[in-house]
């Protein structure tokens, strides 16, 4: 058989994020960046390999190796490949530890593929499902909003609940594409240690930190709304109000308050950090102006630039 690829989407958290951990709502969606997954069989016997990571031609890799292959393991156990070995080539256009999904998008790129290589046939839920439990060899304690988007590759509303799936998703449809701007810090955050940040702080002092959850679980809703009208000043205020909540939650860090700055003079609507924090990414929503002026002024201070669309 031959080398089977598939891709899984990177993501933004326009909306939510860290409260989501905590069953409050979060919104979400797919940027054009993907984690591609290439799979052929291995010899009988083999244990699972990757061998190669391709991340726009640099030799960065999309996770940490040990990581990888404890997660391509799991993958071979779960959809019992025994005997059987795979090899992976990893093709990456989403930079590591940015806050924008690329260990979920590995999972579910590498579950696709092996399991086209395999025939065998996964519903998306199913997929989601696989890729969670990766997403918890790499995070801990995920909400599952990562695997769900890289899955779906559409913009939702979600809930972590007590639901057989795990959660509540309803789609979020807007009547025109919304430009975003997404800044990279450079600086590498580890998801799972500003989780842990906001964990201890919500375990020593609990009704302090749910008042806050509560408070973006309120943004989250007004912003769904302003979505699904197409109205960008409410969203960009929201994002703006969001943003001064994470700072709350200690989840920013200098780098991504001075890109937040940087943005909103370049005229953003709204800015703010998105994932995880700590490092990692900004995003900003482009106002009348457009993007090119937040994107270069970003540049100007030496960071990199996205240019995504919510549609
Ligand atoms: O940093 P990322 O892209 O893995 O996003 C994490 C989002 C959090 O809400 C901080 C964690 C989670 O599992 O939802």
């Amino acid at each position: 058989l031959g080398a089977r690829s598939q891709v899984g989407y990177g993501k933004i958290i326009l909306l939510g994020e860290h409260s989501v951990v905590y069953g409050r709502r979060a919104i979400a969606a797919p940027i054009g960046l993907t984690v591609r997954a290439e799979v052929v069989r291995g010899e009988p016997g083999q244990a699972p390999v990757i061998t190669d990571w391709n991340v726009d031609g640099s030799a960065q890799e999309t996770i940490s190796p040990d990581v990888s292959h404890q997660v391509a393991a799991l993958i071979a156990a779960r959809l019992g490949l025994p005997e059987s070995g795979v090899r992976v080539d990893v093709f990456s256009k989403l930079p590591r530890a940015s806050g924008l999904g690329a260990s979920a998008a590995f999972a579910v790129a590498l579950i696709r593929a092996t399991a086209e290589c395999f025939s065998i046939e996964l519903s998306d839920e199913q997929v989601s499902s696989l890729a969670f439990e990766c997403e918890q060899i790499v995070h801990g304690t995920p909400s599952g909003i990562d695997n769900t988007v890289a899955t779906f590759g559409r913009p939702i509303l979600f809930k972590k609940t007590d639901a057989p799936s795990g959660h509540e998703i309803s789609d979020i449809v807007t009547p025109h594409p919304i430009p975003i701007v997404i800044g990279l810090s450079g600086v590498h955050a580890l998801t799972a240690h500003t989780v842990a940040a906001v964990r201890a702080a919500w375990l020593h002092n609990r009704a302090r930190y749910d008042a806050i959850f509560d408070q973006i679980d309120s943004l989250v809703g007004e912003g769904a709304d302003a979505l699904r009208r197409g109205d960008t000043a409410e969203l960009g205020e929201l994002m703006n109000i969001n943003q001064g909540l994470l700072n709350a939650l200690q989840v920013s860090s200098p780098e991504l308050e001075q890109m937040v700055a940087i943005a909103r003079r370049a005229g953003a609507l709204g800015a703010k950090l998105t994932g995880g924090g700590g490092g990692g990414a900004i995003i900003a929503l482009a106002g009348p102006a457009g993007a090119e002026p937040i994107r270069t002024a970003l540049h100007q201070a030496g960071y990199t630039t996205y240019l995504t669309e919510i549609r």
